[in-house]
């Protein structure tokens, strides 16, 4: 047993959206989260670890809308689906819960009516983009435009991808809604704020007094240089999520409620396991608490939360851990390139202890970017799992059955050899505790190494051919299992689907840190089978391919879900009078022209029955000039003219067009030139 009191320890991993499926940059997270937490449970800590789907806010609406099913029935289908990918990777949860839940509304009202009811919560009217043929305030992210900078179109209301100009989505160039494609308008609407700045000087100690990494705690510092704002956390109907308590009609923002999930994740599991709650989240609580999160919302869990908890008289979390972000073969993960790779492809074509040893042994405290390169993972995997580790086993065991029967020399030939096997779990665990994986792993595989040596040098193979040997075999042998069960004991955090095999194989009750101290003279252990097979490149490619093929399969999706109109909406109404001042005309196209410079343009001079008009038409792709002349189109007469490069345009005709081609109107036989169309 360690000698001090085992620790009371809550984790969590931050919780998944819930309108997508679980991919490898996720995973890099909840692998990492999971080791820490078994680490600490092998070490006879009181350890729980919590999650939870993040399921509010309008994405999550509007994707169940989009798939013609209730926000509910979506939110339980990926609610399944996360917890099977997260179950295949052995993410060991004690508790995965929603934030759709009694508990979190509980909570939610909770923390809110506090911090009211102390005066950190002001409303304001604010003005925002409205989307009003689909009657909904519209995030940033929810609009599109020209930019007003660089006049790039398509770009999102917040940011150019294009030249990296920010602005707000009313400074955009033509904006329309990313959801009906109508024009935003401007609102008014009230809403609920988070007094952030009345945490200032809290949340300045808090972020100097080692809760958060170096880089963060610099981070942060600038945030705080450049101003601390309130906090918006109300968004008006519809919306999926809590509404708030006094106040109809308004809800709070899916931030808002999301990392209080923590808390009501934990709460179910109390209540289900009898553990104290209180005792974990009062203000004097002598428990720890660790949030593991990725770098993108360090904001949300190293600013408003703390002062979220603060404000509401609960304590604060004794660190928030942030990773980077996972890179494959040094990019950011593509669809198109095949390495946007979700979790359930990989396991279906690899196994996903690979990657849980590929990012541990790539691991550390810090914040920087994590690159799965496919080569190196490969290599990696064989040369540390399967070509030191299990070789130990599968060179040692035969002979102990053979020469043992199964049973293990009675006294250990090597005692010192093992003596520093013992001893270097103490470093080992030190760098587990301060999520220094990498350094872990390498001093695991250190040992692996000398353990090989061990066995190399004493060549029992050899001595197994000579006469009267067997018992120096059986010896050796045996400490090379003992070595090996040093090892799996250190690895288990990390492959703990090899390890409970190694651990059915030696036939031991645990293989949790303390254990290792009980030395094997004399025991007993079953046949070996092998532990971990190759990483195979060929598995490799065919996972490639089949994360392309999702992406192929996502596309049919959206576009069947969508209907035929989603991208190319009905435009805003018009009155009659809008429509009755469009003056359309018969007429005959006299002549038509290619246009010097121009490739897309046809010049075309119209007869409407004695008038002429020179119209410049984007229709070359689709016609030559003599396939025109002499047919009968219908143009807007009455359209101001425009002065183009080439000349002044006078009106328009009339051609249907998409990607697939353009097509020209013509009238039935028998109309005139001139003649009015409506
Ligand atoms: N729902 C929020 C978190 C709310 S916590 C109260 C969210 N969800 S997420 O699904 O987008 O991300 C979940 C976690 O996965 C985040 O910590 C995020 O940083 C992490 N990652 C998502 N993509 C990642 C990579 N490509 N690489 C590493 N981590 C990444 O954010
Ligand atoms: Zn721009």
């Amino acid at each position: 047993m360690s000698n001090t009191d085992p620790r009371q320890i809550l984790v969590t991993s931050a919780l998944p959206y819930a309108n997508g499926a679980i991919h490898l940059g996720h995973l890099l997270e909840y692998i990492q989260t999971d080791i820490w937490v078994r680490f600490q449970k092998s070490r006879g800590h009181d350890c729980h670890y919590v999650c939870a789907d993040d399921a509010h806010g309008t994405a999550i609406m509007l994707r169940a809308e989009q798939e013609g099913i209730t926000s509910e029935e979506l939110i339980d289908r990926v609610s399944r689906d996360h917890q099977a990918d997260f179950a295949r990777f052995g993410v060991g949860f004690d508790n995965y819960h929603s934030t759709h839940s009694e508990e979190n509304r509980h909570f939610s009202e909770l923390i809110y009516t506090r911090l009211r009811d102390k005066g950190h919560i002001a409303t304001r009217d604010i003005e925002q983009m409205y989307d009003p043929q689909k009657g909904l305030f519209l995030a940033d992210r929810f609009i599109k435009g020209t930019c007003p900078k660089c006049h790039t179109p398509d770009q999102y209301g917040d940011n150019c991808e294009a030249c990296g100009a920010t602005y707000t989505p009313a400074e955009l160039i033509d904006p329309a809604s990313a959801i009906s494609g109508a024009t935003p308008e401007v609102r008014g609407s009230t809403h609920y704020f988070f007094k952030l700045p009345d945490f200032a000087d809290f949340m300045h100690e808090w972020i100097n007094d080692g809760h958060v990494q170096p880089q963060i705690r610099n981070k942060l510092q600038e945030w705080f240089e450049s101003g601390f704002n309130e906090w918006d956390i109300s968004r008006d109907a519809p919306y999926f999520g809590f509404e708030i308590p006094d106040a109809p009609g308004k809800y709070f923002y899916v931030w808002l409620d999301a990392p209080i999930g923590y808390l009501a994740s934990f709460k179910n599991l109390c209540e289900r396991q009898g553990i104290d709650f209180d005792a974990y989240w009062r203000q004097d609580s002598s428990a720890e608490v660790y949030h593991f999160i990725g770098k993108d919302i360090v904001y949300f869990h190293a600013l408003f939360w703390p002062a979220m908890l603060h404000g509401a008289d609960f304590r604060t979390p004794t660190a928030v851990n942030c990773h980077g972000f996972v890179t494959v073969n040094g990019a950011k993960m593509s669809k198109s390139r095949g390495t946007f790779i979700k979790a359930a492809t990989f396991a279906e074509h690899l196994n996903p202890e690979y990657l849980r040893y590929y990012f541990a042994a790539k691991l550390t405290a810090g914040v920087d970017d994590l690159d799965l390169n496919l080569e190196d993972f490969a290599q990696r995997v064989n040369s540390d799992l399967v070509g030191k580790v299990v070789n130990i086993a599968s060179r040692c065991a035969g002979f102990i059955r053979k020469l043992g029967n199964g049973q293990l020399a009675s006294s250990c030939a090597e005692p010192a050899l093992l003596e520093r096997f013992i001893e270097a779990g103490e470093e080992i665990a030190a760098h587990y505790e301060s999520r220094e994986f990498g350094r872990a792993m390498r001093r695991v595989m250190d040992l692996a190494d000398e353990a090989n040596t061990y066995i190399a040098e004493a060549e029992p193979w050899v001595l197994a051919k000579q006469d009267g040997r067997d018992q120096e075999v059986l010896d050796i042998c045996s400490v090379g299992i003992s070595l090996f069960r040093q090892l799996m004991v250190y690895l288990a955090p990390v492959v703990p689907a090899m390890a409970e095999d190694a651990r059915r194989f030696l036939q031991l009750d645990s293989l949790d840190w303390h254990s290792r101290t009980q030395g094997l003279e004399g025991h007993t252990i079953a046949k070996f089978k092998p532990l971990m097979t190759r990483v195979e490149t060929d598995r490799i490619d065919a996972m490639i391919e089949a994360s392309k093929e999702d992406l192929v399969e996502e596309q049919k999706l959206k576009d069947s879900a969508k209907g035929p109109l989603a991208d190319n909406p009905i435009a805003d109404e018009i009155t009659f009078d809008d429509f009755a001042g469009v003056d359309l005309r018969i007429a005959r196209i006299a002549k038509a022209d290619y246009v010097e410079g121009a490739d897309k343009l046809l010049k075309l001079t119209l007869d409407l029955g004695g008038e002429t008009r020179t119209v410049f038409a984007g229709i070359r792709s689709a016609y030559s000039p003599e396939a025109l002349e002499g047919h009968l189109t219908v143009m807007v007469a009455n359209l101001a003219p425009r002065k183009m490069r080439f000349g002044v345009s006078e009106g328009m005709v009339l051609a249907a067009g998409d990607d697939d081609g353009i097509y020209l109107l013509e009238p039935h036989s028998g109309a005139k030139p001139g003649q009015r169309v409506s």
